[in-house]
């Protein structure tokens, strides 16, 4: 090898090394980015912050109003919809309430869907208290 080479090749030599550990730690670190979301999680062990949203996507009756609205039914509600009644427009909810025998009547009628509100509004894995939970919050009930 002649000398041109060999100073050519030691820096490359180096070069490389340095990429390779770089490299290393940058995985390391987006590792550890990642581990409050991405943590993987043994069915049957307890596994902090997992559990929340198991339960959640199972329908477990965990989720707030605030919650069920924001992914379900605020979709219709928030400008009013096909109809329906305004999240805070409280005397359009009272009226309904009325007229159905009060929160549970309305309730009832969001389960089995009334026109153009479709039964549970969407939310077919909602369980009864986490949809009244979303009608007390938009009705202010
Ligand atoms: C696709 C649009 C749509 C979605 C999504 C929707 N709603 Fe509705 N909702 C309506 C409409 C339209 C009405 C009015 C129906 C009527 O009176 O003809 C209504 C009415 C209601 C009523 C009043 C029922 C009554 O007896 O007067 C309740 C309670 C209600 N919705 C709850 C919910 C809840 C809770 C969600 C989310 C889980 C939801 N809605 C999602 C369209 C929707």
């Amino acid at each position: 090898m002649n000398l041109i080479k060999k100073l050519l090749v030691a820096p490359a030599t180096v070069l490389a090394l340095w990429a390779v550990t770089a490299q290393a730690t940058t995985d390391d670190a987006i590792a550890e980015r990642l581990k409050p979301v991405g943590e993987v999680c043994v069915m049957g062990e307890e596994c902090k912050g997992v559990a929340t949203v198991a339960a959640s996507a199972a329908g477990g009756g965990n989720r707030t109003g605030d919650e069920i609205i924001a992914k379900h039914c605020g979709a219709c509600h928030s400008s009013g919809l096909l109809g329906a009644p305004k999240i805070g427009d409280a005397a359009a909810w009272k009226e309904r309430a009325d007229h159905q025998g009060g929160l549970d009547g309305i309730l009832a009628k969001a389960i089995t869907g009334l026109n153009a509100m479709p039964p549970k509004g969407t939310c077919a894995d909602c369980s009864d208290d986490e949809l009244l939970g979303a009608i007390k919050k938009m009705s202010g009930l």
